[in-house]
C-alpha cells in the first residue's frame, strides 16, 4: 500500500493545503498525527508516523479508498507542494496487490440501493474455486448470481473466469456472507446456495448456517425459494437440520449422495475418500415482511465538549447483539475531536473514526446499513452526548 518516507519537517505546514487537507489531528499520548484528506471528492485519513531521523507518511486502513490511485496521487501533491526530501518511496508502482477491481465486483454498500440487474436472483456463499456458480450461470443466462466469498484471491479469480467466460450475471462481494443478506430485500431470491461450507466443529460460532442465518434466508426467499447446504460432514449435516427444524414451522428436504452436474473441487476430493454427501434444502413457504434498510446514522446532538476524552469508556461495551469499543482519540484545533472506534456485530464489527465538531459525522463514510449496526449507533450516540 501507498507510503512515502520522508525528512522530518514542520507539519504543521500540513494545514497551508486546504484545498486537499481538511484538518490535521494529534495522537494523544503519542508523536504520530493523522491528516484528513478531501481529494477529488473521496474523503480519506493519512497517517504520519514519526521516528529520531525520519517520517512516513501512509495510508489508513479504515477509510481507504477503492482506487489506490487517489492515495498515491495525494502524498504525491503533498510531498511535492511542501517540498518535502523523499527518501523512498512506492507510489510509483502500477498495479499494487491486493485490490481488486471489476464491474462484476459489488461492495457491501452498494446493496444499501441497489437495482439487479435481472428479474430472478439467486446468492452462492463461499463459492471457492466458483465451479458451480460459473455453471449455473451459463445455465441461466437471464438469472442473476451472486457469489459471496470471504477470501480475496477466490473473489479475484472468479472475476477473471466471469471476463474469460464473457458472463454478464454473476456480481461477486468480496465479503462475510452472513452480514450480506441483511441487506436484501425481502421475498426476491430463487435460491441460497451454501455448498461444503468450513464445518467449524472447534468453533460453531463461525458457521455460516445459524438460527439468524436461517431467519434472514427466509425473509429474502421468494415463495417456493430455496436454501440448499450440501456437506461432506456428519456433524455439519445434523447441527443444520437441527437448527431448520428448531423453526416453528418449516419444509425440508434431504437427499443423500445426489449427483449434481457439477462437481467442485472439495466435492471431487470427498468423492475420491467414499465420503457421503449430504443435501439438506429449506422450501420457503410464506412471503416476509417488506425491510426497510434506510436506517439514520447521523449525529444530530452530539456537538464538541473537551470532557469527552475523559467520559469514553475503556472497557469494551457489550450488549446482546452488538458491542462498542472505543481505541483513541485525537485532538483537532478549533473545538473538533476526533474518535477511532470499533462496533457492531461481532462476526463482522465496523471501524469508524468519528469526527467530533458542531455537527459531528463518520468521517469517509456511514456504517454499512443493518439493524445491528444501527442499535450499536444508537448506543455510541449515548457515549459521546455529554
Ligand atoms: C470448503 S470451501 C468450499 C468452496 C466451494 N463452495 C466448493 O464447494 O468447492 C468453503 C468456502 O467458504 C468460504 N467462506 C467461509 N466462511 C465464509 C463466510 N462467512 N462468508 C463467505 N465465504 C465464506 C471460504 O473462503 C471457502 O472458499
Amino acid at each position: 500500500m501507498p507510503h512515502i518516507k520522508v525528512e522530518k519537517f514542520d507539519t504543521q505546514l500540513i494545514e497551508t493545503l486546504d484545498d486537499i487537507v481538511v484538518f490535521r489531528a494529534i495522537v494523544l499520548n503519542s508523536d504520530d498525527e493523522l491528516f484528513a484528506i478531501n481529494y477529488k471528492n473521496e474523503e480519506f485519513l493519512l497517517h504520519l508516523k514519526k521516528t529520531d531521523n525520519n517520517y512516513m507518511i501512509k495510508y489508513d486502513k479504515i477509510t481507504r479508498p477503492l482506487k489506490v490511485e487517489l492515495l498515491k496521487e495525494a502524498i504525491s501533491q503533498i510531498a511535492t507542494r511542501l517540498n518535502l526530501k523523499i527518501l523512498s518511496s512506492n507510489i510509483q508502482n502500477k498495479n499494487p496487490k491486493g485490490s481488486i477491481s471489476s464491474k462484476y465486483l459489488k461492495k457491501i454498500k452498494d446493496f444499501e440501493s441497489i437495482n439487479f440487474s435481472k428479474k430472478r436472483v439467486s446468492i452462492e456463499v463461499g463459492f471457492g474455486s466458483g465451479k458451480h456458480i460459473l455453471y449455473q450461470a451459463n445455465q441461466n443466462r437471464d438469472k442473476l448470481y451472486i457469489g459471496i466469498e470471504i477470501h480475496t484471491p477466490s473473489a479475484q479469480q472468479l472475476l477473471n473466469q466471469i471476463d474469460i467466460q464473457q458472463l454478464d450475471n454473476i456480481w461477486v462481494v468480496n465479503y462475510d456472507a452472513r452480514l450480506l443478506l441483511e441487506m436484501i430485500p425481502s421475498n426476491i431470491l430463487d435460491e441460497i446456495f451454501v455448498h461444503f461450507p468450513i464445518p467449524w466443529d472447534k468453533k460453531p460460532h463461525r458457521r455460516v448456517i445459524s438460527k439468524s442465518f436461517l431467519d434472514e434466508s427466509i425473509r429474502v426467499l421468494k415463495v417456493d425459494g430455496k436454501l440448499e447446504l450440501r456437506t461432506d460432514s456428519n456433524k455439519y449435516f445434523w447441527y443444520s437440520l437441527d437448527t431448520f427444524l428448531s423453526y416453528p414451522k418449516i419444509m425440508v428436504n434431504i437427499k443423500k449422495n445426489e449427483d449434481l452436474p457439477v462437481i467442485s473441487k472439495y466435492e471431487a476430493r470427498w468423492r475420491r475418500q467414499e465420503k457421503d454427501i449430504y443435501d439438506v434444502s429449506v422450501i420457503s413457504q410464506a412471503i416476509s415482511d417488506d425491510r426497510d434498510n434506510i436506517y439514520d446514522f447521523s449525529f444530530k446532538d452530539i456537538s464538541f465538549n473537551s470532557e469527552l476524552i475523559n467520559t469514553l469508556p475503556k472497557e469494551t461495551i457489550i450488549e446482546d447483539q452488538f458491542f462498542i469499543h472505543f481505541e483513541r482519540t485525537y485532538t483537532i484545533k478549533d473545538n473538533m475531536l476526533l474518535v477511532k472506534c470499533a462496533f457492531g456485530s461481532f462476526d463482522r464489527p465496523e471501524h469508524k473514526y468519528i469526527l467530533i465538531a458542531k455537527e459531528s459525522r463518520y468521517l469517509s463514510s456511514t456504517p454499512v446499513s443493518t439493524l445491528t449496526n444501527y442499535k450499536a449507533h444508537q448506543k455510541l450516540q449515548e457515549y459521546l452526548d455529554v
